[in-house]
C-alpha cells in the first residue's frame, strides 16, 4: 500500500514538473506570440482568401523545422509534429477575418478598411503557432503524432467541411480533436465548456417575395411586396413562440431585408434573409420546414409568391465527447487552476468546428481573454472587439498539455 501510494505521489510530481515547464516555456515566447498575432491582426483576410495568413503560418513552421502541407481548401494549413509511433490528434485554428470596420484603439489595428479580426481568429492562429514552437522544442517526449490544422473559412464558408472532406483526419488517422475559441465576455485566464451539445446547429434562410411593383399612390394597381415581406417577418416569430417547446432552444433572425429604390415607387420584390438555430439537426429541419410554409402561405394570403431557399453553409450543432472535455478540462486546470475553468450552458453561436466532431470524438472550449482595465469587454463580431494578449501563452500552453495528454490516454487505452 505504502509503494503504491508513493508512486502516485511521483506521478503527481511529475505531472506539475511537465505542467511547469510547458507554462514558462510558454510565457518565454509570449512576445514572439504576441507579434505573430499582431501581423495577423493587421492584415485580416476573408474566407478562401487567407492567402498571406496562410504563408505566416507556413513561413513559421517551416522556420521551426515543421513538415506540413499547404494548400488544402484554398489556403489551409496542415503541420505534423511527433515521432509517428503511436496515436494521433488533432489540435486545429481557424485563419479568416470579418467583413467589420474596426472601431478600436489599438495601435496595431487592422490597416484593411471593412475587414476586421473581430472572432479572434488572429489569436487561435497564433496560439496554434506557440503551441507548434513549444511541440517541437519538446519533440521526443512526444509519443505519437499531433496535427496542427490551420484551416480557412469558419465565418460561414464551412472551411472546416472542406478540410475534413480533403481528409485532414486520414492518415495518420485522427483519434481526437481540440480547438480553443477567445471569449471577449469572459475574463482572461478563464476557460468554459461542457460535454455533449456545446453550441447550436445554423441554417441560412433567403425569403424572396414577388409581388408587382408600381406608383405608391395606386397601391391598389400593385401587388405590394414590403407589407407582405414585413408580415412574414413578424409571422416567422410565432414558430419560436408558439410551436417549440418552451423547453427547446430555437432561433429566426431575419437580419437583411433589401426592396426598394424611391419613396414613391412599390417595388414588385422584396428579399429577406437571415439566420435559424437549433441545438439538433432536426429542430433545424423543423423550422427550415414551417419557415418555408409560413412564409409560402402568407405570400400566397396576400396575392403574392414566397421563394423560399436555405442557401447557405449549414453548421450541424458542435457536440463535445464527454472524455474530451474531461481531459480538456483537466489540461487546462493544470494550467489556470481549478477556480479559473468551469463547465457552461450550451450557447446559439455556430461553428464548423462541428464538422470534424461529426467525424471523430472532439472538444471545442471557450478561453476567456476579457479584461474591464483595458477595455476589453466586448463580445466577438462587434467592431470594438479587443484582447487582453496574456491569454495568448496561456492558450498555447494549454493546446500542448491538451494534446500530450490525449496522447497519454490513448496509449494507455
Ligand atoms: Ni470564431
Amino acid at each position: 500500500r505504502d509503494s503504491s501510494t508513493s508512486r502516485g505521489l511521483g506521478d503527481v510530481y511529475k505531472r506539475q514538473m511537465q505542467t511547469s515547464k510547458i507554462i514558462s516555456q510558454a510565457k518565454e515566447i509570449q512576445s514572439w506570440i504576441v507579434e505573430k498575432r499582431r501581423t495577423i491582426h493587421q492584415h485580416p483576410e476573408l474566407m478562401y482568401e487567407e492567402f498571406e495568413t496562410s504563408k505566416l503560418v507556413q513561413k513559421t513552421l517551416s522556420d521551426l523545422d515543421i513538415t506540413f502541407e499547404k494548400d488544402i481548401a484554398i489556403t489551409g494549413v496542415v503541420g505534423i509534429v511527433g515521432n509517428g509511433n503511436g496515436p494521433c490528434i488533432a489540435l486545429r485554428a481557424d485563419m479568416d477575418a470579418l467583413p467589420i470596420h474596426e472601431e478600436t484603439d489599438i495601435d496595431f489595428k487592422s490597416k484593411i478598411d471593412g475587414k476586421m479580426h473581430a472572432c479572434g481568429h488572429d489569436c487561435h492562429t497564433a496560439m496554434l503557432l506557440g503551441a507548434a514552437r513549444l511541440l517541437k522544442e519538446n519533440e521526443e517526449e512526444i509519443n505519437g503524432t499531433i496535427k496542427l490544422i490551420f484551416q480557412p473559412a469558419e465565418e460561414g464558408g464551412a472551411g472546416g467541411k472542406m478540410m475534413r472532406d480533403h481528409g485532414v483526419l486520414q492518415n495518420p488517422k485522427v483519434e481526437q480533436i481540440y480547438a480553443l475559441h477567445v471569449a471577449g465576455t469572459m475574463p482572461m485566464g478563464t476557460l468554459a465548456s461542457r460535454e455533449g451539445t456545446l453550441l447550436a446547429g445554423t441554417s441560412t434562410v433567403k425569403i424572396i417575395v414577388k409581388g408587382n411593383g408600381g406608383h405608391a399612390a395606386a397601391p391598389h394597381h400593385t401587388i405590394d411586396p414590403v407589407v407582405t415581406g414585413s408580415k412574414i417577418i413578424v409571422e416567422l416569430q410565432t414558430i419560436i413562440s408558439r410551436e417549440l417547446s418552451p423547453l427547446e432552444s430555437g432561433v429566426i433572425s431575419i437580419t437583411m431585408t433589401k426592396a426598394g429604390n424611391a419613396c414613391n415607387v412599390i417595388p414588385s420584390t422584396m428579399e429577406l434573409e437571415g439566420t435559424i438555430r437549433s441545438l439538433t439537426l432536426e429542430g433545424i429541419l423543423k423550422l427550415q420546414t414551417r419557415v418555408k410554409e409560413v412564409a409560402e402561405s402568407i405570400a400566397i394570403a396576400n396575392r403574392c409568391k414566397a421563394e423560399v431557399t436555405f442557401p447557405g453553409n449549414d453548421y450541424p450543432p458542435t457536440i463535445n465527447d464527454a472524455e474530451c472535455w474531461n481531459l480538456g478540462k483537466s489540461a487546462a486546470i493544470e494550467i489556470l487552476g481549478d477556480a479559473q475553468v468551469a463547465e457552461m450552458g450550451p450557447i446559439m453561436g455556430g461553428e464548423d468546428f462541428a464538422y470534424y466532431t461529426q467525424e471523430i470524438p472532439g472538444c471545442f472550449s471557450f478561453l476567456g481573454v476579457g479584461n474591464t482595465e483595458i477595455d476589453a469587454v466586448y463580445d466577438v463580431h462587434h467592431p470594438m472587439f479587443k484582447v487582453d494578449e496574456e491569454a495568448l501563452p496561456l492558450g498555447a500552453a494549454i493546446h500542448v498539455n491538451s494534446a500530450l495528454k490525449a496522447l497519454k490516454s490513448l496509449r494507455e487505452g
